[in-house]
């Protein structure tokens, strides 16, 4: 019974380190923190939630060259920048193209630039809460090919983000497309 037990022990403990050997080779930024998923295509596949003080503004220090293209397949992106305007232009986010659920909390960007969400090949799921300004919100711009560059996008949420028109072909070439929340 007892070398029953610790057999059992030490399987256990083998387990645990064979799952700590994964996580060993992934190095996130300072200011993100990262959980694995399982049971998904890329293993092991990484959860990022980074917390930022803007992307785009004139103060930003954000480099998300920094975050590794291997294994990152969702990254939620957390901004403290209520009062400063931030734009997502010419995105160095390029480089995550295992990338396929993006998240911006709070970040109060004025514009989603055409090429922002370029090399998104896997994309399906994108989220942008610019949740700001509760007085004197200022307009959030979608760049007429923006959304073009995400052809896999499921999910789209855009909801409360003051958006007073979308382009005319914003959806052109999405044809997985199951929901998107323009406007709240
Ligand atoms: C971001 O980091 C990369 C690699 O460290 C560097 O080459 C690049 O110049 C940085 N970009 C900015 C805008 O700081
Ligand atoms: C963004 O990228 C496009 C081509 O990829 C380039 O033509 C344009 O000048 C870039 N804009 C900025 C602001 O870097
Ligand atoms: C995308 O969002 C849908 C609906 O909210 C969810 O069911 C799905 O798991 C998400 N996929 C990814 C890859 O995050
Ligand atoms: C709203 O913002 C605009 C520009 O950002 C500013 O000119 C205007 O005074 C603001 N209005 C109020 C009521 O705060």
């Amino acid at each position: 019974m007892m070398d029953q037990l610790k057999f059992i022990i030490l399987f256990l403990t083998l387990l645990v380190h064979s799952k700590h050997g994964y996580a060993m080779n992934y190095a996130a930024p300072t200011d993100c923190q990262w959980t694995t998923l399982k049971n998904h295509q890329i293993e092991p596949s990484v959860l990022l939630t980074c917390h930022v003080s803007g992307v785009g503004t004139q103060m930003d220090s954000t480099n998300f060259s920094l975050i590794q293209s291997l294994h990152t397949v969702g990254l939620t992106i957390i901004c403290d920048d209520r009062y400063v305007e931030g734009r997502l232009t010419n995105s160095s986010l390029a480089h995550l193209n295992h990338l396929q659920s993006l998240k911006f909390e709070r970040c109060s960007f004025s514009e989603l630039a055409d090429d922002a969400l370029h090399g998104l090949v896997e994309l399906k799921n994108l989220t942008v809460h610019t949740g700001k300004y509760e007085e004197n919100r200022s307009v959030f711009n979608i760049g007429p090919t923006s959304l073009m560059k995400v052809r896999e996008l499921e999910y789209l949420d855009l909801a409360g983000n003051n958006i007073i028109s979308l382009p005319e072909y914003a959806f052109c070439g999405l044809i997985n497309l199951k929901a998107t929340k323009p406007q709240s």
